[in-house]
């Protein structure tokens, strides 16, 4: 389907209008113009359109899953967006619903309530289409309700996370492929032991409140896959690095407690303007994280457009080959079993919200564009697990 109209040549015409123009480079447009020049038309075949076989097909035949997080007010009114959801997905979880609070559905309207309506109805969507189904996230600093901070404290916190586990987990024992039972407690920048992130859990509870969950999903649903999830562990970027390193020294720690944890969730929210990638560091940490006896789930890919040039088919050429590029590496790793976007289609993403770009244009981070077609990014993923090594 794809043809190859778009050379490199043109690449360099379009950004010779802006320096022709008289601009001064700054550091941004210098960047721009390595990452255009680094789109070769060579380096392009994850582009190519691979056939019509869907995403969740290709990634069965190397004995991977491949999903994506959804909202429940979005899929439950987008009949197409739904179909584009049941083609490509073999697992699915809700983007909101079994967060604590978020707004307008949060699942703890109260300290004493919870409102499963949303997950309820992504449960029964999922397990009609075959899919199966993830729980995110039991414990996490961002999804707190505004009724948490004067209502737990020292005295209760630990009853309140029993018996939000107990409850949450409980419901749905037995129904779950796996749970991100805690997620993004690691911060370097917060500089505390251990890279620890400075939560109310943290201080309410010691650090020991991440063993407590794990336990407490476990006794509520032994056969689920109990997951530690987080984010900015992709990049040679100081940050970065410093995470991966507390990563593994948390996993470790947890392991040798005999904390009942099975697996990484690496979030894998990707900039298309960061140069920094380097293969061998990512595949290091992945055969780290391999070793000491963890699956890896990638639970929440996309890729953020917000710096790179307004040229939609740039754009996406760019968004594809760093799609390519990451899971090319990732994927040769054994421990990795799934693949999940974070939203499937650009009509519905976070990151309009999140990291708009500033010229107002829609942002493009996901294989599907906003009329639920299939991008470059959907032909690089499908390339990428075509190229797989099976599991
Ligand atoms: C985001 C959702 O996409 C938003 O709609 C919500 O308001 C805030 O959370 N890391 C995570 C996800 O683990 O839960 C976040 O989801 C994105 C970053």
């Amino acid at each position: 389907m794809y043809q190859k109209i778009f050379t490199r040549r043109k690449f360099l015409l379009g950004l010779g209008a802006v320096t022709a123009m008289g601009a001064v480079v700054t550091g941004k447009d210098e960047l721009k113009r390595q990452q255009i020049l680094a789109l070769d038309d060579a380096d392009c075949e994850c582009i190519k359109y691979p056939g019509d076989e869907s995403l969740k097909q290709r990634a069965a035949k190397k004995k991977l899953i491949f999903g994506a997080a959804i909202r429940y007010d979005q899929l439950s009114s987008d009949t197409e967006y739904a179909q584009n959801i049941a083609k490509e997905c073999s697992i699915l979880l809700p983007e909101w619903g079994l967060k604590w609070h978020v707004n307008p559905k949060p699942l703890r309207p109260t300290p004493e309530s919870f409102d499963f309506t949303a997950a309820d109805w992504m449960l029964n969507f999922a397990r009609t289409h075959d899919m199966q189904f993830r729980g995110h996230t039991l414990v996490w600093h961002e999804s707190l309700p505004p009724w948490f901070e004067n209502t737990v404290n020292h005295q209760n916190a630990k009853s309140f996370l029993e018996k939000h586990i107990q409850t949450v987990v409980g419901r749905y024992r037995g129904k779950i492929h796996s749970w991100d039972v805690v997620n993004e407690a690691i911060e370097p920048r917060d500089q505390l032991p251990n890279g620890l992130r400075k939560t109310p859990w943290l201080e309410l509870l010691g650090e020991d409140y991440i063993d407590l969950a794990f336990r407490l999903a476990h006794e509520a649903d032994p056969k689920a896959m109990l997951v530690y999830n987080d984010y900015g562990l992709d990049y040679d970027i100081a940050n970065d690095e410093a995470k991966r390193n507390a990563v593994i020294q948390l996993l470790k720690r947890l392991k040798s407690k005999g904390t009942p944890i099975h697996a990484l969730g690496i979030q894998a929210h990707l900039n298309g303007s960061e140069t920094n990638f380097n293969p061998q560091k990512l595949k290091d940490f992945l055969a780290q994280v391999a070793d000491l006896g963890f699956k890896i789930l990638i639970t929440e890919l996309d890729v953020t457009d917000k710096e790179l040039p307004h040229d939609i088919e740039i754009r996406d050429r760019i968004i594809a080959k760093v799609y390519n590029n990451y899971l090319k590496v990732v994927l040769e790793e054994p421990a990795v079993i799934a693949v999940i976007t974070w939203g499937l289609s650009d009509k519905y993403t976070w990151l309009n919200e999140f990291k708009p770009r500033e010229d107002g244009a829609p942002v493009r981070p996901l294989p599907l564009d906003l009329n639920g077609k299939r991008k470059f990014a959907w032909n690089a993923i499908a390339h990428a697990f075509d190229n797989a090594p099976t599991r």
